[in-house]
């Protein structure tokens, strides 16, 4: 294991869904002795509704608000480590807000494996408003060169989820 980075900002975890943000955000900050925070299910929360009920009550925009809020919150209290959902790096405003007050990683992942892993599913409102492989195919193309504008870029293809973090550490040191 690489020494353990000195951690002064939060670490935001960004990515299409199904990268592995969530599990590998919690795992994370397990190593690094920081709180962990999955940005969706904090919404969910505070909201006392799922994702896609806030979707399916008070549209896309809403929900695009609530993340547009709750980031500013987030940013601006003690290190964590962080996983956004993944449309939240897209917006610009959200974006400048992560590169000036975190360190962002980009959890990147094959079409193949994101498809397996989010067919499993049907949590994602995104998703199911048709077919599921060419929504996220036309996502990935146009969404992975801005993800990539993250800090660190990181493959969770390959490998187990601990090989991620261990990678992660390394990068952050
Ligand atoms: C979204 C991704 C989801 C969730 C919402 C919208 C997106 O989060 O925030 O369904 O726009 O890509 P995950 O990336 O955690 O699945």
């Amino acid at each position: 294991m690489p020494q353990e980075p000195k951690i002064d900002k939060t670490i935001v975890l960004v990515g299409i869904m199904g990268s592995g943000k969530s599990a590998i955000g919690a795992r994370l900050a397990l190593k690094l002795g920081l709180p962990f925070v999955d940005m969706d299910k904090y919404i969910e929360d505070r909201e006392g509704i799922t994702i896609s009920e806030i979707f399916e009550k008070h549209g896309e925009p809403y929900f695009r608000g609530l993340e547009r809020e709750v980031i500013d919150e987030l940013v601006a209290g003690e290190p964590c480590v962080l996983a956004t959902g993944g449309g939240a790096f897209i917006n610009d405003e959200i974006r400048a807000l992560i590169k000036k007050k975190a360190r962002s990683v980009c959890i990147k992942a094959d079409f193949d494996i994101i498809l397996e892993r989010v067919s499993r599913k049907n949590t994602r409102p995104l998703l199911e408003k048709g077919d599921k492989a060419s929504i996220l195919k036309d996502l990935m193309e146009k969404r992975c060169p801005i993800y990539e504008q993250a800090d660190i870029i990181v493959d969770s293809s390959e490998g187990e989820h601990d090989i991620v973090v261990y990678r992660i550490i390394e990068e952050l040191s």
